[in-house]
């Protein structure tokens, strides 16, 4: 990211509304770049009237600093405070780990270091500047570009709003930013429990004598304990007492002496803005606006990253302006494009962070240990890896710690990646954490499984995984996806899976699921790599045939509603056909039963017959079956109990759901904890968390392990085992979210398509010896093993990039 410092570049007007981070750094920047750029900043405050206290730094952010300007990064670094642990203070413990690298430098520190160097440079700073007009000040200047870095409450940014679409929101929590003289040895969080409810302090030493130290609360914990309706000073009081024992008797002070009473407790505005530059014509000139630091976007101060995301995109914007010599419009429509996708990353990990610190008391039923990892983990950024690379000794303690409690037939390791521990549900131990996640295979004949899926499932049951997954196994022949699925509706199915069933029993050490279900709105239709979710297209069987045969079959649904504008329409289910399904749903458990299956799972995800009930947008019965949510539930809940009734009590049952459609008016995470709830209550032992596929209007959020969360919500607010699934396709995400207690299992689909021996490949990469592979394949691997030590030797031979 070094700034060229173009003497060509031909000099510019550039007006900039506000001196706080992103504004002075800018203005420095541009000068830095072209002595002969007038910059003009135009400041509302003094100089040295500020908010806040200290502000946090990564080691890499302060890398990017030392590239664009390596005076100004200098004098940054001088003035730094430097830790590297974080301690989490949480019931009565207190849990540490290290290697983090942060730094911390005062607000006030920072600003004056930069207003220095932005004097020395020439840029011109005007304080006590309040811009009400941006045109006059436009206008005034001869501006050729207007950059408005006047914050998160950016007046420039809410005129022209039709253009910067602003998304603004205001998030949960109340918190107060306060300063202390007490010195915390690491970078401090600490818990209290109080009769209203959990607060939390984040706190940290940024120079001698004094520390941040930030209180929050969610809205409605801050209301009940009062502090809504007392004055500053009773506030700061309550906070003092609260934390008492962290502050060694020193005080808690605010610097916000212009708010009064509980205004000093402001709630998080997360701002996202569609665009980030508008133009207006001025004098027959076309001026940019463009917004910069937290007017453009905002990144909850839990990831400590607002004053980076400021001051990086100054170094993105002169660069872009520097390189484009001229042509503003192509700069402009780089450095955006260049700067939203890092923002972008940045406020995705902030919102994970976010929504922990507004749900902590989600996760104060967990173990210290356990609460402390979940929160260093809680962005999904930092993984269990990066905990390694970190402090190797925290992870490692962290390792035998969960072994030794999810230890449940021995012999068990005393210490193993989290992954690789037991779990027990009912009468059932798995060997590990690894799930093979259903999938169909569109394959069978009549639905009978051949030996495509002997193979197809045998492998997968090779390859490592504590648990394999049959897929979409299908309880009547008109309750199919498509011509290919598989069934459980003849004796001859029974028999085929027996077969697969005892494979996989006498020949790996994995155990097998029976998931079953039906298609409902979303059968007949195509196979997966044909038209998927189209109608099954009509054929001539035979040569003489002159009219092709329509192989599709009526559909029912919960509402008549069909799924696509070239699906049937279903017909709506009676009290009948309810009986019926039911009666196929138990008469197939039982048969699955017969086979010898370990686990049996209800799938009532991705639109099929029982998420059709479930989903608002596909249920519109005005029956006891439709309406609210309660009622939607109602028929999946009938058949979970009757199946649970047939399926033998020591095996356990699982129901997938779809925790999120991701459409309008559709379930939310909210539902889904309230669906969990209400199959709990009916026996299920694990909820499997996927989500969407209901309707084609969904717009899923993606990213990787994009659904944890809902899993994570789930498990820890409703106290049920939750299976993990979606875009987790590393060993470091398994290990992760297991030992956060986001998840008690993780399912993995397409990594296991494309290597069925994943689980035994991540042991090895790992440096996991402890993991039995198949007798017949011990010497590959010892192999793979040498071999991956030996890439990791070399690795670490290698010189530095910098070196
Ligand atoms: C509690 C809390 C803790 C934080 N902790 C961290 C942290 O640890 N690490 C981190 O990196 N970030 C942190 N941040 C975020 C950080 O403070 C901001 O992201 C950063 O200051 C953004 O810089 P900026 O220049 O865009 O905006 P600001 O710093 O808000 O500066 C905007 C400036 O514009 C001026 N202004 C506004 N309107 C006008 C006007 N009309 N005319 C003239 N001037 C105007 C204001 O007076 C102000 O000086 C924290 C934020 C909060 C609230
Ligand atoms: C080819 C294929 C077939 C699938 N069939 C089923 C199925 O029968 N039942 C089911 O619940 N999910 C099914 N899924 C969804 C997966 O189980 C899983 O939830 C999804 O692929 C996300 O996990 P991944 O990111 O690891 O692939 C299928 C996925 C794929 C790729």
């Amino acid at each position: 990211m070094a700034v060229p410092s173009s003497k060509a570049s031909r000099p510019m007007r550039v007006l900039i509304i506000g001196g706080g981070p992103a504004g002075l750094y800018l203005a420095l920047l541009m000068k830095r770049a072209n002595a002969r750029h007038a910059v003009r900043v135009l400041e509302r405050n003094r100089a040295d009237d500020t908010f806040g206290w200290g502000v946090v730094f990564s080691d890499q952010t302060l890398g990017n600093l030392e590239a664009a300007d390596p005076q100004t990064a200098r004098e940054i670094a001088g003035a730094f405070n430097r830790w590297d642990d974080i301690d989490v203070h949480f019931r009565g413990r207190t849990i540490r780990s290290g290697g983090h690298g942060f730094c911390g430098i005062g607000r006030k520190r920072l600003l004056r270091i930069l207003q220095e160097r932005c004097e020395a440079l020439g840029v011109e700073l005007r304080y006590e500047h309040d811009v009400s007009d941006d045109e006059h000040a436009c206008r005034d200047f001869d501006a050729d570009i207007v950059v408005a870095c006047d914050g998160i409450n950016s007046r420039v940014r809410n005129k022209y709003s039709a253009t910067f679409k602003p998304d603004v929101e205001l998030r949960r929590c109340r918190f107060v930013w306060l300063g202390t003289h007490q010195r915390f040895p690491a970078f401090t969080f600490a818990f209290e429990k109080t009769e209203h409810g959990w607060f939390q302090a984040h706190a940290y030493q940024y120079e001698g004598e004094t520390s941040t130290f930030i209180v929050e609360t969610p809205e409605e914990v801050w209301q009940r304990a009062g502090l809504d309706r007392m004055s500053q000073e009773e506030g700061i009081a309550f906070c003092e007492r609260l934390f008492a024992r962290y502050l060694g008797g020193h005080a808690l002070m605010s610097n916000a002496t212009h708010l009064r009473g509980s205004a000093i407790w402001i709630r998080f505005p997360r701002v996202i803005c569609a665009s980030w530059t508008h133009w207006s014509e001025r004098d027959g000139k076309s001026v940019p606006i463009v917004l910069l630091g937290d007017a453009a976007h905002s990144a909850h101060f839990s990831i400590g990253s607002g004053t980076k995301l400021a001051l990086e995109d100054g170094i993105a914007l002169s660069t872009a302006l520097a390189t484009r010599d001229g042509d503003l419009r192509t700069a402009l429509a780089g450095f955006e494009a260049e700067r939203s996708v890092e923002v972008l990353k940045l406020q995705n990990a902030a919102r994970n962070s976010t929504e922990w610190f507004e749900n902590v008391e989600r996760y104060t039923a967990l173990e210290a240990e356990q609460f402390a990892y979940s929160l260093l983990t809680r962005s999904q950024r930092i993984s269990h890896e990066n905990l390694r690379l970190r402090d190797a000794g925290y992870v490692e303690s962290m390792e035998k710690w969960f072994a030794s409690r999810a230890c449940v037939e021995e012999p068990c390791p005393s210490s193993a990646p989290p992954m690789f521990t037991q779990f027990r549900l009912r009468g059932l131990t798995l060997p590990n954490r690894v799930v093979v996640s259903p999938m169909a295979q569109y394959s069978c004949i009549d639905g009978t499984p051949d030996d495509y899926y002997l193979v197809h499932m045998g492998s997968r049951a090779h390859g490592g995984a504590g648990l394999v997954f049959t897929e979409m196994v299908c309880v009547s022949d008109d309750a199919r996806i498509s011509l290919g699925c598989a069934g459980m509706y003849r004796d001859e199915h029974t028999r085929a899976w027996t077969r697969i069933v005892d494979y996989v029993h006498t020949r790996t050490p994995a155990k097998i699921a029976l998931q079953l279900g039906h298609a409902g709105p979303k059968g007949s239709t195509q196979r997966g790599w044909e038209n998927a979710d189209e109608p099954i297209a009509p054929v001539l069987e035979t040569e003489g045939d002159s009219q092709p045969r329509d192989r599709n079959w009526p559909l029912i649904a919960p509402s008549p509603i069909a799924y696509g504008p070239r699906n049937q329409v279903p017909r709506a289910m009676t009290r009948e056909d309810m009986d019926r399904v039911t009666a196929d749903f138990v008469r197939a458990a039982r048969a699955g039963a017969e086979c010898g299956f370990d686990w049996l799972e209800l799938h009532c995800a991705h639109g099929y017959l029982l998420s059709a009930f479930l989903c608002p947008l596909t249920n519109r019965r005005d029956d006891a079956y439709g309406g609210s949510l309660e009622n939607r539930c109602r028929y999946p809940l009938e058949v979970f109990r009757a199946v649970r009734d047939a399926w033998p009590a020591a095996l356990p049952m699982s129901v997938r759901i779809s925790a999120h459609d991701w459409a309008p008016g559709g379930n939310t995470g909210d539902d889904a904890v309230t669906i969990a709830r209400l199959f709990k209550a009916a026996g299920a032992d694990l909820i499997d968390v996927s989500s969407g596929q209901t309707t084609r209007e969904a717009k899923p959020i993606y990213g990787r392990m994009y659904q944890t969360p809902f899993a994570d919500r789930i498990r820890n607010e409703v106290g049920i085992a939750t299976m993990a699934v979606g875009a987790i396709y590393e060993a470091d995400h398994v290990n992760s979210i297991i030992m956060a207690g986001r998840a008690d299992l993780c399912a993995l689909a397409r990594p296991h398509l494309a290597d069925p021996y994943w689980t035994l490949h991540a042991a090895a990469q790992l440096g996991y010896a402890d993991m039995p592979w198949p007798d017949q394949y011990l010497s590959g691997k010892s192999q793979l093993e040498r071999n991956l030590a030996r890439a990791a030797l070399a690795a670490n031979d290698k010189p530095e990039a910098n070196g």
